[in-house]
């Protein structure tokens, strides 16, 4: 199971996250861990998420049962899979998954430990109530909320600070993509989302050393395709997510370039399979799809 025995981002050392996919930016012999994530939004009420935990429990167990040597294995030892329901349901979810390979994560958190911040939740309140991610600066947040990128890369340190593995969203809109600053835009939500990370702050070697949820993963998510049935085409994501990589690799040094990226927008069962056999294109960050179990499970099936 990869969220057990210390397999995932949260236990075990840079080694284990310090490999490449082998086919670009890397050593040819490793590959990046591959993730697949749900993100549940504003969905959902108690009684809808525990009957998803429960099937997806239910489907992981039995596809491991009935061919623990193949498919199954496989992708239990190379997929991860987290869930980031909305702040209510957190508690409930980490406790119907406990034991499961599916680990949970914010959708959001405030960079500061504590303090006078009506509505927000620290990383050691996410931390507490179980869980070992954060996403950071969806589009939805940099929408709805305004948060910039200055603030973006404060949430991001903040999760990593307090051992949760951030997920650093970015993407362009239509309006930029159409404009031709596709790049710009990646470059600089990337540049300082990760600034004040450790592993851009030139103490990756110490933080290897001595915790491996010092890492940060970067999500690849066009807003053009959030929620709107268009998805990034297997070579349009490829190009971003090439870009992204070099530019992880540059503001984090060697140590951290094995780095996991997710592609997120409309990914479906049906457009999965060709996203995933791109290069760079290590895992997925899905949202519509993530509240039906049947699609999700489709999704990390076809990921491994
Ligand atoms: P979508 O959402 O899969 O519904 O497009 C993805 C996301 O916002 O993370």
């Amino acid at each position: 199971m990869s969220g057990e025995g210390g397999a995932g981002p949260h236990g075990s050392g840079e080694g284990r996250r310090g490999g490449s996919a082998g086919t670009r930016n890397g050593d040819p012999g490793a590959r990046r861990r591959r993730i697949v994530a749900g993100n549940w939004k504003m969905h959902l009420l108690a009684a809808a998420a525990a009957g998803f935990c429960a099937e997806v429990r239910r489907s992981l167990a039995a596809a491991d049962r009935v061919a623990p040597t193949a498919a199954s294995l496989d992708r239990g030892a190379r997929v991860q899979v987290v869930l980031f329901p909305s702040f209510p349901l957190i508690p409930a979810v980490v406790r119907d998954l406990a034991g499961s390979e599916v680990e949970v994560g914010g959708q959001d958190l405030h960079p500061a430990e504590r303090g006078a911040h009506t509505g927000d939740v620290s990383a050691p309140q996410l931390a507490d109530a179980g869980c070992l991610w954060a996403l950071c600066g969806h589009s939805e947040r940099r929408r709805d909320h305004g948060e910039s990128d200055e603030l973006i890369g404060r949430k991001v340190a903040a999760a990593a600070r307090h051992g949760l593995t951030p997920v650093l969203c970015v993407g362009e809109t239509l309006e930029q993509r159409e404009a031709g600053e596709t790049f710009a835009v990646l470059e600089r939500q990337l540049r300082t989302g990760l600034a004040a990370h450790p592993v851009a702050a030139g103490t990756a070697g110490v933080l290897a050393a001595g915790t491996a949820a010092a890492l940060v993963v970067v999500a690849y998510e066009p807003v053009w395709a959030i929620g709107t049935g268009l998805t990034a085409s297997p070579e349009t994501a490829q190009e971003a997510h090439d870009f992204l990589r070099r530019g992880i690799c540059s503001a984090t040094g060697a140590a951290a370039g094995g780095v996991t990226l997710l592609y997120g927008g409309s990914v479906t069962p049906a457009n999965a399979a060709g996203l995933i056999a791109q290069p760079d294109v290590d895992g997925f960050l899905v949202g519509g799809a993530s509240l039906d179990p049947g699609q999700f499970l489709a999704i990390i099936a076809c990921s491994g």
